[in-house]
């Protein structure tokens, strides 16, 4: 079985279940300024989750690329990655509807569309004597889930293969710190020894391996003071996730992530740049293995659309990390081929074109950025490892300063994380409350790239959030009134505080430009005009002159929100929404600071004040 036989198949079964797949989103959250990446399909989905209707209707299924970035320094056995696809399908609330197309489904469905799935011969096959579920056990906030554990036990599943487990294991979300969540169900693989397959699930065994989790998401988990409180979703809904490679590795038998038909190009790439094998010896397979995985990701957040570029802070300081990471263990692997890393992406671009066409559109930049980096990186790696060296052969209480660290960060270019591992290798630690301190003095690290934002809360629906995303709208209108009808939107990012808004232009504003652009905003404030909101085919939205931000991720079906009175319209875009119903909600629009991104991109600050 191959990457894309597993997403047709899997996609297919929901198609035939009454689901509309929808395309995979960015993997840059749009308007989601807690947390760096996509971490899994529902992601994307947490408006709907929390009620918002969706256009394609609410029972939908997808094949979503994702990143997690918790545990880059895991990478390197035979199951982690930092980028992987996952597989889900959804059902957005009302599951007492007559279970037609539209209507949605819960518990019973969810499991054994699962279980018919995962078995049936029609579709993986798999022998249900290997399979093995976990339910949750319960707790003070959330009772035990036994209608779960009765169905998978009238699927003929014994007791011993049932786990009860705790919410550590058992219960999914919110993504960030609040949001949807709910407890889980989900389903093992045993992919040790046929002969020594025991009788009782144990998940903490690594031979049963995970491989499908049915989420059961019928809570919000929201701020209450300083603490969170569990609150009941409008909706019952139903998330399931689903890792395409690990299933790969299931479905051929190889119970190594690395050697499915996910890596097969990517390691025999890798292979003959360093003249070495896979199999060669364990340290050879961990490198190969973190190259793999780290250029792959990397990759995929370089070819995103957004123009994102290895830095300091946020989602470039990921790309570097995850570049120089690769870089270093390229050169433990005696790769000495000039601005190799470029040729390993190269295979990542051919070999996920067809399913990401961006990958594609953007193959350039994402060959340039390796290469400038490669360089960057390369001028000083071999005198911070001597360095690195020198450091920690008179070392007697086995640890490394701040200072030291900040030296290795600031003049050999060695991210805080590679010391650290470098240091771990060694069996020293890196005073990290001192590095931290070093920083500060500095103020060279974004206070993101460290502190580690990726932990931030999903779902920003709060009042101030949805005011700045209404404003970004008229912003966008007001940009294209002034400066023609070639601005289009970049990206944009919202706090609680202010939007960011990138847009494609080549040069710096005037201040008259500025101004005028603020006026309208204010003019269009003040005029309080409605905004309302269509659901219609993705061409009937261009057709009437919606603006969109990136025609790739849309389905068949969009939302368009149309800001304006009567037969007069200031904004039109293709939007998931929310928004206020009236501009005169927003106050007084400002701009704060306007500066370049990147080439031909630049960038907006811009606040609300006198709500
Ligand atoms: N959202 C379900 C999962 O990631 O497992």
């Amino acid at each position: 079985m191959t990457s894309k036989g597993l997403r047709k198949i899997f996609l297919d079964f929901f198609k035939s279940q009454g689901h509309i797949i929808i395309p995979s989103s960015s993997l840059i959250p749009e308007n989601d300024p807690t947390v760096l990446f996509t971490t899994a399909g529902m992601h994307p989905l947490v408006p709907y989750l929390l009620g918002e209707k969706h256009p394609e209707g609410n029972k939908l299924a997808s094949c979503q690329k994702c990143i997690r970035t918790s545990d880059i320094e895991e990478v390197g056995d035979k199951t982690h990655l930092t980028f992987f696809e996952m597989l889900g399908n959804w059902s957005l609330g009302d599951p007492k509807a007559p279970d037609g197309i539209g209507s949605g489904y819960f518990k019973e469905k969810s499991i054994k569309m699962s279980y018919e799935f995962l078995t049936s011969k029609k579709y993986l096959g798999l022998d249900k004597k290997y399979l093995a579920v976990s339910v949750f056990a319960g707790n003070e906030n959330a009772e035990f889930d036994k209608e779960s554990y009765d169905i998978w036990k009238s699927l003929g599943f014994s007791k011993k293969r049932i786990a009860k487990l705790s919410q550590k294991s058992n219960w999914w979300g919110p993504a960030g710190q609040t949001g949807p969540c709910g407890p889980c169900t989900e389903i093992f693989y045993w992919a040790g020894d046929s002969q020594t397959i025991p009788d009782e699930f144990n998940a903490d065994d690594d031979n049963w391996v995970e491989i499908w989790n049915n989420v059961f998401m019928e809570f919000n988990q929201v701020k209450d003071g300083n603490d969170y409180k569990l609150s009941f979703l409008k909706q019952k809904n139903v998330d399931t996730g689903m890792g395409l490679e690990r299933v790969l590795s299931i479905l051929n038998k190889v119970n190594d992530i690395y050697k499915t038909e996910a890596f097969s190009n990517l390691i025999f790439k890798i292979e003959q740049l360093s003249k070495k094998k896979y199999n060669e010896s364990p340290e050879i397979t961990k490198a190969m293995r973190i190259i793999a995985d780290h250029l792959k990701a990397a990759s995929f957040i370089l070819g995103d659309d957004k123009g994102i570029a290895p830095s300091n802070i946020d989602q470039g300081y990921i790309i570097r990390r995850l570049i120089r990471r690769a870089i270093r263990y390229g050169k433990q692997l005696g790769i000495t081929y000039e601005l190799w890393t470029k040729e390993v992406v190269k295979i990542v671009i051919h070999d996920y074109l067809e399913q990401y066409p961006e990958l594609q559109r953007n193959a350039d930049f994402i060959i340039d950025q390796l290469k400038t980096e490669e360089l960057k990186f390369k001028k000083t790696l071999s005198i911070g490892l001597k360095k690195f060296k020198k450091i920690i052969k008179n070392k007697t209480n086995g640890l490394i300063s701040g200072k030291e660290a900040f030296n290795l960060y600031q003049t050999y270019g060695f991210p805080i994380e590679m010391t650290e591992e470098l240091a771990r290798e060694n069996d020293l630690v890196v005073d990290k409350e001192d590095y931290l301190k070093e920083v500060k003095e500095h103020q060279k690290l974004s206070r993101t790239a460290s502190a580690g934002k990726f932990k931030g809360g999903l779902s920003d629906a709060r009042k101030e959030t949805v005011r700045l995303h209404t404003a970004a709208h008229l912003l966008l209108a007001a940009l294209r009134q002034v400066l023609g009808n070639n601005i289009f939107q970049k990206g944009s990012n919202i706090t609680k505080e202010r939007l960011r808004f990138d847009f494609s232009y080549p040069e710096k504003l005037t201040q008259e430009q500025k101004q005028k652009v603020e006026d309208l905003v204010n003019k269009a404030i003040k005029d309080d005009l409605a905004v309302k909101m269509e659901e219609m085919e993705l061409k009937k939205a261009k057709d009437s002159g919606a603006l969109g931000v990136f025609d790739a991720k849309y389905g068949n079906k969009v939302k368009v929100y149309t800001i304006g009175k009567d037969n007069y319209v200031f904004s039109r875009e293709i939007c998931g929404g929310p928004h206020v119903k009236h501009t005169g909600e927003l106050g007084h629009f400002k701009i704060i600071k306007e500066q370049s991104s990147s080439a031909g991109v630049r960038r907006i600050k811009a606040i609300l004040t006198h709500i």
